[in-house]
Protein backbone atom coordinates (compact mmCIF):
# COMPACT_ATOMS: atom_id res chain seq x y z
CA UNK A 1 0.00 0.00 0.00
CA UNK A 2 0.72 3.64 -0.79
CA UNK A 3 0.44 5.37 2.61
CA UNK A 4 2.10 9.10 1.59
CA UNK A 5 -1.55 11.15 0.75
CA UNK A 6 -3.72 8.00 1.39
CA UNK A 7 -6.59 8.54 3.59
CA UNK A 8 -7.33 5.70 6.01
CA UNK A 9 -11.05 4.79 6.56
CA UNK A 10 -10.77 1.09 7.10
CA UNK A 11 -8.83 -1.81 8.37
CA UNK A 12 -10.10 -3.18 4.57
CA UNK A 13 -7.16 -1.12 3.44
CA UNK A 14 -3.93 -3.17 4.67
CA UNK A 15 -2.98 -6.47 4.44
CA UNK A 16 -0.15 -8.16 6.46
CA UNK A 17 2.97 -6.29 4.61
CA UNK A 18 1.01 -2.94 4.99
CA UNK A 19 0.53 -3.77 8.62
CA UNK A 20 3.95 -4.61 9.22
CA UNK A 21 5.65 -1.43 7.98
CA UNK A 22 2.66 0.70 9.85
CA UNK A 23 4.41 -1.42 13.51
CA UNK A 24 7.96 -1.21 12.45
CA UNK A 25 7.86 2.29 11.79
CA UNK A 26 5.66 2.78 15.23
CA UNK A 27 8.63 0.93 17.30
CA UNK A 28 10.58 3.38 16.31
CA UNK A 29 8.60 6.11 17.68
CA UNK A 30 9.14 4.79 21.49
CA UNK A 31 12.48 6.57 21.85
CA UNK A 32 9.80 10.25 20.76
CA UNK A 33 7.15 9.39 22.82
CA UNK A 34 9.25 8.40 26.16
CA UNK A 35 10.55 12.12 25.44
CA UNK A 36 14.16 10.13 25.34
CA UNK A 37 14.57 12.39 22.00
CA UNK A 38 12.83 15.27 20.25
CA UNK A 39 12.13 15.10 16.13
CA UNK A 40 10.70 18.41 14.13
CA UNK A 41 10.35 16.44 10.92
CA UNK A 42 6.38 17.76 10.57
CA UNK A 43 7.64 21.38 12.37
CA UNK A 44 4.83 23.68 10.05
CA UNK A 45 2.27 20.97 9.32
CA UNK A 46 -1.12 21.15 10.89
CA UNK A 47 -3.38 18.95 11.91
CA UNK A 48 -7.17 19.22 11.91
CA UNK A 49 -8.35 17.05 14.66
CA UNK A 50 -12.39 17.10 14.22
CA UNK A 51 -14.19 15.07 16.83
CA UNK A 52 -18.01 15.18 16.64
CA UNK A 53 -18.27 12.64 19.50
CA UNK A 54 -17.41 12.39 23.06
CA UNK A 55 -13.37 11.33 22.86
CA UNK A 56 -10.97 11.56 25.55
CA UNK A 57 -7.76 8.73 24.53
CA UNK A 58 -8.74 8.65 20.74
CA UNK A 59 -8.70 12.65 20.03
CA UNK A 60 -5.64 13.57 22.60
CA UNK A 61 -3.31 10.70 21.28
CA UNK A 62 -3.96 12.21 18.32
CA UNK A 63 -2.74 15.60 19.01
CA UNK A 64 0.13 14.09 21.16
CA UNK A 65 1.00 11.97 18.60
CA UNK A 66 0.84 15.09 15.93
CA UNK A 67 3.09 17.53 18.36
CA UNK A 68 5.51 14.45 18.65
CA UNK A 69 6.59 14.66 15.60
CA UNK A 70 6.76 18.26 15.93
CA UNK A 71 3.40 19.43 14.13
CA UNK A 72 0.66 21.92 15.61
CA UNK A 73 -2.77 20.88 16.29
CA UNK A 74 -6.01 22.37 15.66
CA UNK A 75 -9.30 20.94 17.01
CA UNK A 76 -12.75 21.35 17.03
CA UNK A 77 -14.92 19.09 19.42
CA UNK A 78 -18.80 18.60 19.29
CA UNK A 79 -21.50 18.80 16.74
CA UNK A 80 -23.26 21.70 18.14
CA UNK A 81 -20.13 23.77 18.43
CA UNK A 82 -19.22 23.62 14.57
CA UNK A 83 -21.20 24.64 11.30
CA UNK A 84 -22.77 21.06 10.88
CA UNK A 85 -25.66 22.09 13.93
CA UNK A 86 -26.20 25.22 11.14
CA UNK A 87 -27.08 22.49 8.23
CA UNK A 88 -23.81 22.98 6.93
CA UNK A 89 -22.76 19.26 4.95
CA UNK A 90 -19.83 17.04 5.36
CA UNK A 91 -18.01 17.73 2.25
CA UNK A 92 -18.34 21.84 2.78
CA UNK A 93 -16.71 21.73 5.94
CA UNK A 94 -14.21 19.03 4.64
CA UNK A 95 -13.37 21.53 1.29
CA UNK A 96 -12.60 24.38 4.08
CA UNK A 97 -10.44 22.95 7.07
CA UNK A 98 -9.05 21.11 4.54
CA UNK A 99 -7.39 24.25 3.50
CA UNK A 100 -6.67 25.23 6.88
CA UNK A 101 -4.86 21.15 7.58
CA UNK A 102 -2.26 19.15 6.23
CA UNK A 103 -3.92 15.96 7.76
CA UNK A 104 -7.37 15.72 9.34
CA UNK A 105 -8.20 12.80 12.41
CA UNK A 106 -12.44 12.88 12.23
CA UNK A 107 -14.59 10.85 14.50
CA UNK A 108 -18.48 11.22 13.84
CA UNK A 109 -21.52 9.28 15.38
CA UNK A 110 -22.64 8.25 11.55
CA UNK A 111 -21.44 5.17 10.11
CA UNK A 112 -19.79 5.96 7.00
CA UNK A 113 -19.72 9.89 7.51
CA UNK A 114 -15.84 10.08 7.99
CA UNK A 115 -15.76 8.43 4.29
CA UNK A 116 -18.06 10.84 3.05
CA UNK A 117 -16.02 14.07 4.65
CA UNK A 118 -12.93 12.21 2.89
CA UNK A 119 -14.59 13.10 -0.44
CA UNK A 120 -14.39 16.84 -0.24
CA UNK A 121 -11.23 16.51 1.88
CA UNK A 122 -7.76 18.09 -0.47
CA UNK A 123 -5.65 16.34 2.49
CA UNK A 124 -5.51 12.49 4.05
CA UNK A 125 -7.85 11.82 6.44
CA UNK A 126 -7.75 9.32 9.09
CA UNK A 127 -10.72 7.69 10.52
CA UNK A 128 -10.55 8.19 14.64
CA UNK A 129 -14.76 6.10 14.82
CA UNK A 130 -17.70 6.30 12.68
CA UNK A 131 -20.74 5.19 14.30
CA UNK A 132 -20.70 1.53 15.26
CA UNK A 133 -18.93 0.72 11.75
CA UNK A 134 -14.94 1.40 12.35
CA UNK A 135 -12.19 2.02 14.17
CA UNK A 136 -8.66 0.97 12.41
CA UNK A 137 -6.19 3.00 14.54
CA UNK A 138 -7.82 1.47 17.67
CA UNK A 139 -7.42 -2.12 15.53
CA UNK A 140 -4.27 -1.40 14.77
CA UNK A 141 -2.70 -0.76 18.29
CA UNK A 142 -5.60 -3.16 19.58
CA UNK A 143 -2.86 -5.89 17.11
CA UNK A 144 0.28 -4.02 17.79
CA UNK A 145 -0.18 -4.65 21.78
CA UNK A 146 -1.38 -8.53 21.44
CA UNK A 147 1.54 -8.80 19.34
CA UNK A 148 4.09 -7.71 21.76
CA UNK A 149 2.08 -9.13 24.88
CA UNK A 150 1.54 -12.47 23.26
CA UNK A 151 5.65 -12.58 22.39
CA UNK A 152 6.20 -11.53 25.79
CA UNK A 153 4.65 -15.16 26.40
CA UNK A 154 6.82 -16.17 23.66
CA UNK A 155 4.09 -16.99 21.02
CA UNK A 156 2.72 -15.23 17.86
CA UNK A 157 -0.54 -13.92 16.62
CA UNK A 158 -1.31 -16.99 14.21
CA UNK A 159 -3.10 -19.89 15.99
CA UNK A 160 -4.18 -17.40 18.94
CA UNK A 161 -7.34 -18.04 20.80
CA UNK A 162 -9.22 -14.78 21.84
CA UNK A 163 -12.12 -14.33 23.24
CA UNK A 164 -14.40 -10.62 22.76
CA UNK A 165 -16.95 -9.99 24.97
CA UNK A 166 -20.02 -7.30 25.86
CA UNK A 167 -21.46 -5.53 23.31
CA UNK A 168 -20.61 -7.21 19.90
CA UNK A 169 -23.01 -5.37 17.32
CA UNK A 170 -22.51 -1.63 18.43
CA UNK A 171 -18.29 -1.91 19.16
CA UNK A 172 -16.58 -0.80 16.70
CA UNK A 173 -13.31 -1.72 17.85
CA UNK A 174 -14.17 -4.72 17.74
CA UNK A 175 -15.06 -4.58 14.10
CA UNK A 176 -12.28 -3.51 13.34
CA UNK A 177 -10.23 -5.69 14.89
CA UNK A 178 -11.63 -8.74 13.84
CA UNK A 179 -11.52 -7.53 10.41
CA UNK A 180 -7.63 -6.93 10.77
CA UNK A 181 -7.49 -10.18 12.81
CA UNK A 182 -8.81 -12.28 9.96
CA UNK A 183 -5.91 -11.58 7.99
CA UNK A 184 -3.56 -14.34 10.30
CA UNK A 185 -4.05 -17.70 10.55
CA UNK A 186 -6.22 -20.00 12.68
CA UNK A 187 -7.24 -17.79 15.40
CA UNK A 188 -10.17 -18.84 17.39
CA UNK A 189 -12.96 -16.41 18.32
CA UNK A 190 -15.11 -16.67 20.84
CA UNK A 191 -17.32 -13.70 20.96
CA UNK A 192 -19.40 -14.16 24.21
CA UNK A 193 -22.62 -11.18 24.51
CA UNK A 194 -26.12 -11.26 24.71
CA UNK A 195 -28.04 -12.64 22.01
CA UNK A 196 -29.19 -9.18 20.88
CA UNK A 197 -25.60 -7.56 21.04
CA UNK A 198 -23.95 -10.70 19.08
CA UNK A 199 -21.30 -10.00 16.46
CA UNK A 200 -22.99 -8.64 12.79
CA UNK A 201 -22.87 -11.10 10.06
CA UNK A 202 -21.27 -8.53 8.08
CA UNK A 203 -17.62 -9.65 10.29
CA UNK A 204 -19.20 -13.01 10.99
CA UNK A 205 -18.98 -13.43 7.58
CA UNK A 206 -15.04 -11.83 7.00
CA UNK A 207 -14.15 -14.39 10.04
CA UNK A 208 -15.91 -18.07 7.91
CA UNK A 209 -14.77 -16.70 4.55
CA UNK A 210 -10.99 -16.46 6.08
CA UNK A 211 -11.25 -20.08 7.44
CA UNK A 212 -11.37 -18.72 11.04
CA UNK A 213 -13.17 -20.86 14.43
CA UNK A 214 -15.86 -18.82 15.75
CA UNK A 215 -17.96 -19.58 18.89
CA UNK A 216 -20.73 -17.62 19.98
CA UNK A 217 -22.17 -17.96 23.16
CA UNK A 218 -23.73 -15.94 26.33
CA UNK A 219 -21.59 -18.10 28.53
CA UNK A 220 -18.57 -16.80 30.06
CA UNK A 221 -17.08 -20.27 30.97
CA UNK A 222 -15.33 -22.37 28.36
CA UNK A 223 -12.56 -20.09 27.10
CA UNK A 224 -10.02 -21.41 29.46
CA UNK A 225 -7.33 -21.30 26.90
CA UNK A 226 -7.66 -18.18 25.66
CA UNK A 227 -5.06 -15.97 25.09
CA UNK A 228 -6.39 -12.87 25.13
CA UNK A 229 -9.81 -11.46 26.62
CA UNK A 230 -11.41 -8.31 24.87
CA UNK A 231 -13.31 -6.73 27.37
CA UNK A 232 -16.04 -4.18 25.79
CA UNK A 233 -18.11 -1.49 27.41
CA UNK A 234 -22.18 -1.42 26.10
CA UNK A 235 -22.02 1.18 23.65
CA UNK A 236 -25.25 2.87 25.44
CA UNK A 237 -25.11 5.62 22.36
CA UNK A 238 -26.34 3.59 19.99
CA UNK A 239 -29.07 2.22 21.86
CA UNK A 240 -32.93 4.28 21.14
CA UNK A 241 -33.17 5.30 24.99
CA UNK A 242 -30.34 4.71 27.74
CA UNK A 243 -33.08 2.58 29.36
CA UNK A 244 -32.90 0.16 26.57
CA UNK A 245 -28.88 -0.19 27.51
CA UNK A 246 -29.81 -0.63 30.87
CA UNK A 247 -30.82 -4.21 30.18
CA UNK A 248 -27.27 -5.02 29.29
CA UNK A 249 -25.04 -3.13 31.63
CA UNK A 250 -23.36 -5.54 34.27
CA UNK A 251 -24.04 -8.49 32.43
CA UNK A 252 -20.96 -9.82 31.27
CA UNK A 253 -18.26 -8.68 34.21
CA UNK A 254 -14.45 -9.30 34.58
CA UNK A 255 -12.92 -9.44 37.99
CA UNK A 256 -10.40 -10.70 39.73
CA UNK A 257 -12.23 -13.97 40.86
CA UNK A 258 -14.32 -14.09 37.64
CA UNK A 259 -10.83 -13.95 35.58
CA UNK A 260 -9.06 -16.46 38.24
CA UNK A 261 -12.24 -18.80 37.59
CA UNK A 262 -12.26 -19.21 33.70
CA UNK A 263 -8.97 -17.82 32.49
CA UNK A 264 -5.37 -19.44 32.12
CA UNK A 265 -3.20 -17.36 34.92
CA UNK A 266 -1.26 -15.54 31.65
CA UNK A 267 -4.54 -14.90 29.64
CA UNK A 268 -4.01 -11.30 28.54
CA UNK A 269 -6.50 -8.58 29.67
CA UNK A 270 -7.90 -6.11 27.21
CA UNK A 271 -10.44 -2.86 26.71
CA UNK A 272 -10.03 -0.22 24.39
CA UNK A 273 -11.55 2.27 27.27
CA UNK A 274 -13.03 3.63 28.43
CA UNK A 275 -14.68 1.14 30.99
CA UNK A 276 -17.89 1.91 32.35
CA UNK A 277 -17.00 1.68 36.22
CA UNK A 278 -20.28 2.98 37.60
CA UNK A 279 -21.43 -0.73 40.32
CA UNK A 280 -23.81 -1.18 37.73
CA UNK A 281 -21.94 -1.89 34.96
CA UNK A 282 -18.66 -2.65 36.56
CA UNK A 283 -17.19 -4.06 33.02
CA UNK A 284 -13.68 -4.60 34.14
CA UNK A 285 -13.37 -3.94 37.72
CA UNK A 286 -10.49 -2.43 39.73
CA UNK A 287 -9.22 -5.49 41.51
CA UNK A 288 -7.81 -6.41 38.22
CA UNK A 289 -5.31 -3.56 38.17
CA UNK A 290 -1.93 -4.83 39.64
CA UNK A 291 -2.60 -7.95 37.66
CA UNK A 292 0.35 -7.63 35.46
CA UNK A 293 -1.68 -9.94 32.53
CA UNK A 294 -4.16 -6.08 32.20
CA UNK A 295 -2.57 -4.77 29.10
CA UNK A 296 -5.22 -1.63 28.82
CA UNK A 297 -3.23 1.18 30.19
CA UNK A 298 0.02 -0.12 27.60
CA UNK A 299 -2.66 -0.18 25.01
CA UNK A 300 -3.39 3.25 25.77
CA UNK A 301 0.55 3.87 25.19
CA UNK A 302 0.86 2.11 22.04
CA UNK A 303 -1.68 4.39 20.78
CA UNK A 304 0.43 7.37 20.80
CA UNK A 305 3.23 5.53 18.30
CA UNK A 306 0.87 3.79 15.95
CA UNK A 307 -0.93 7.35 15.60
CA UNK A 308 2.64 8.76 14.89
CA UNK A 309 3.14 5.81 12.15
CA UNK A 310 0.47 6.84 10.63
CA UNK A 311 1.13 10.47 10.16
CA UNK A 312 4.83 9.70 9.50
CA UNK A 313 3.22 7.48 6.52
CA UNK A 314 0.84 9.90 5.21
CA UNK A 315 2.48 12.69 5.13
CA UNK A 316 5.51 10.73 3.46
CA UNK A 317 8.50 11.84 6.21
CA UNK A 318 8.87 8.02 7.92
CA UNK A 319 12.44 8.20 6.50
CA UNK A 320 13.41 11.46 7.76
CA UNK A 321 12.37 11.18 11.43
CA UNK A 322 15.20 10.71 13.05
CA UNK A 323 17.32 12.92 10.83
CA UNK A 324 14.82 15.91 12.45
CA UNK A 325 15.90 14.48 16.04
CA UNK A 326 17.05 16.72 18.53
CA UNK A 327 18.10 16.49 22.54
CA UNK A 328 15.26 16.53 25.26
CA UNK A 329 16.07 19.53 27.33
CA UNK A 330 13.83 18.40 30.39
CA UNK A 331 13.79 16.11 33.32
CA UNK A 332 11.64 13.25 31.79
CA UNK A 333 9.99 10.42 34.10
CA UNK A 334 8.83 7.98 31.43
CA UNK A 335 8.96 4.29 31.95
CA UNK A 336 10.41 2.27 29.89
CA UNK A 337 7.87 0.12 28.85
CA UNK A 338 7.72 -3.19 27.70
C1 LIG B 1 -13.86 3.17 21.93
C2 LIG B 1 -14.67 3.91 20.88
O1 LIG B 1 -14.82 5.13 20.94
O2 LIG B 1 -15.14 3.21 20.00
N1 LIG B 1 -13.01 4.01 22.65
C3 LIG B 1 -11.81 4.37 22.12
O3 LIG B 1 -11.72 4.94 21.07
N2 LIG B 1 -10.72 3.99 22.78
C4 LIG B 1 -14.66 2.25 22.77
C5 LIG B 1 -15.80 2.80 23.57
O4 LIG B 1 -16.10 4.00 23.56
O5 LIG B 1 -16.42 2.00 24.27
Amino acid sequence: MNFTGSNILSVDQFDIDSIQTIFAIADRMQPYARRQKRTKVLDGAILGNLFFEPSTRTRVSFGTAFNLLGGEVRETTGMESSALAKGESLYDTARVLSSYSDVIAMRHPKSGAVAEFAEGSRVPVINGGDGANEHPTQALLDLYTIKKELAYHGHGVDGMHICMMGDLKFGRTVHSLSRLLAMYKDIRFTLISPRELAMPDSVLDVLANAGHHVTITDQVSGSSDADIVYQTRIQQERFTTPQEADLYRGKFRLNSEIYTKHYKPNTVIMHPLPRDSRAEANELDNDLNQNPNLAIFRQADNGVLIRMALFALTLGVAEQVEKYECDVNWYSSKPSGY
